[in-house]
């Protein structure tokens, strides 16, 4: 399946099979993760890998927002994923920040390895949900996140039990500008 492929088919999954993703698999959507670029190549990400159902029911607490279905997927997928990051590194030197971002780039970091993570999963047949809605404090300590770290974006993996319609995209007569901001 080539990249656009990936990219057209891709939807955000909130319904799993049971089916077990085996451990080649699941490495090869991780190492697709690892080839990300980042900041001054800081590769300040880190990727935890929950199996363990009671933790999972755990990390569904922390959602703001009770039976968000994304979150309740946790529950159905055999693997869930949680995106880390070691902040004051990415566009920071000697801790602090070079840019008018603040500290923020591990955050666009650790965005662009979860997409070539989503991505491959996608081409391999695999469902994903990228998750934001929760207290990242609270998980944190569920999953024994050190200091100086914070867990961005968690994803359920797994083969998908639901085929969602696409959601709807602004034309891209709306989104590019030529030269200047707003000129069409
Ligand atoms: C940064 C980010 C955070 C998100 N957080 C949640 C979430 O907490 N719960 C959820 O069910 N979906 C979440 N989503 C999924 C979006 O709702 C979804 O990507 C969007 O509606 C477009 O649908 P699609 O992914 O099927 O194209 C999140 C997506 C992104 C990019």
């Amino acid at each position: 399946m080539d990249v656009m492929e990936s990219v057209r088919k891709r939807k955000s999954i909130r319904a799993y099979k049971n089916t077990p993703v085996d451990d080649k698999t699941l490495n090869t959507v991780l190492e697709a993760a690892r080839l990300a670029p980042s900041w001054a190549n800081t590769q300040t990400w880190r990727f935890i890998i929950i199996k363990d159902s009671d933790i999972k029911a755990k990390l569904i607490e922390t959602s703001l927002r009770a039976g968000n279905r994304g979150f309740e997927a946790l529950r159905e997928a055999p693997i869930t994923i949680a995106a880390c990051a070691e902040m004051n590194r990415a566009g920071c030197r000697d801790g602090q920040p070079v840019t008018d971002k603040a500290g923020y780039w591990f955050m666009f970091d650790v965005a662009l390895a979860m997409q070539n993570l989503v991505l491959v999963a996608e081409s391999l047949g695999l469902g994903t949900v990228y998750l934001g809605g929760f207290d990242a404090q609270k998980a944190g300590e569920i999953l024994g996140v050190p200091a100086g770290y914070c867990i961005v974006a968690i994803t359920p993996l797994g083969y998908p039990d639901e085929q969602p319609e696409a959601k709807p995209r602004k034309e891209l007569s709306e989104i590019i500008f030529h030269d200047r901001f707003g000129s069409k």
